[in-house]
């Protein structure tokens, strides 16, 4: 099992006693809202979709849960895709299902060791984030981490009955490589 090391939190694989948490969060309007639409349908087809996701560099499913370290507990999940089909970057996304948790850097930590992860175990030379421009707390993760806003995508994401912007950030291997760190 592959096991990410920070000095607050950890990303692990989910487990099978972590679907019920992580199934709820995504379906939850309080953890996802305003800002995205993660929610899937049943939990048999999120089960299908967190187990089939190691050998499908496409699927968006989460890849590993944030777990702090104290006091020791789950506080949300991550997930990393390949988002083109021509194209060679992959994206990341976050999600602080526990709500009380946000806003103390375990987030920020969290996607550092992911895009670590995505760098050590694939060859592509770009990662990506997109994010609601409504959404401070997203971009400005990234932005922590060295990310640039490379533009925006008008009227990309459809979700609570409108069409919202979307900032699309990226950084290459060279800028990641060459950062300080922490950052
Ligand atoms: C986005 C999210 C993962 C951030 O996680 P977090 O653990 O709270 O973030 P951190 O504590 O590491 O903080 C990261 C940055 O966001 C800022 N931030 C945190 N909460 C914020 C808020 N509510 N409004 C504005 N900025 C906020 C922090 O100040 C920090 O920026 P700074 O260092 O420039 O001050 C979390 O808010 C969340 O789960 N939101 C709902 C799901 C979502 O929107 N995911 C992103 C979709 S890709």
């Amino acid at each position: 099992m592959t096991v990410l090391e920070g000095p607050s939190v950890r990303l692990r694989p989910l487990v099978p006693d972590d679907y019920a948490t992580v199934f709820g969060w995504y379906n939850d309007p309080e953890v996802v809202a305003p800002f995205d639409r993660f929610s899937v349908d049943t939990m048999d087809s999120f089960v299908r979709s967190v187990e089939a996701a190691p050998t499908d560099r496409s699927s968006l499913a989460a890849r590993f849960v944030v777990e702090r370290k104290d006091p020791p507990g789950v506080v949300g999940f991550v997930g990393h895709y390949l988002p083109h089909p021509v194209l060679e970057y992959v994206d990341v996304w976050y999600v602080m299902g526990d709500r009380a948790a946000r806003g103390k850097g375990y987030g920020r930590e969290a996607v550092r060791l992911l895009v670590d992860h995505v760098y050590a175990t694939s060859s592509v030379d770009r990662v990506g984030a997109t994010c609601d421009v409504e959404n401070a707390a997203s971009y400005r993760l990234v932005e922590g981490l060295g990310f640039r806003r490379e533009g925006t995508l008008r009227s990309a994401l459809f979700h609570h009955a409108r069409w919202h912007d979307v900032y699309v950030y990226g950084i290459t291997r060279a800028e990641w490589t060459a950062r300080a760190r922490p950052g």
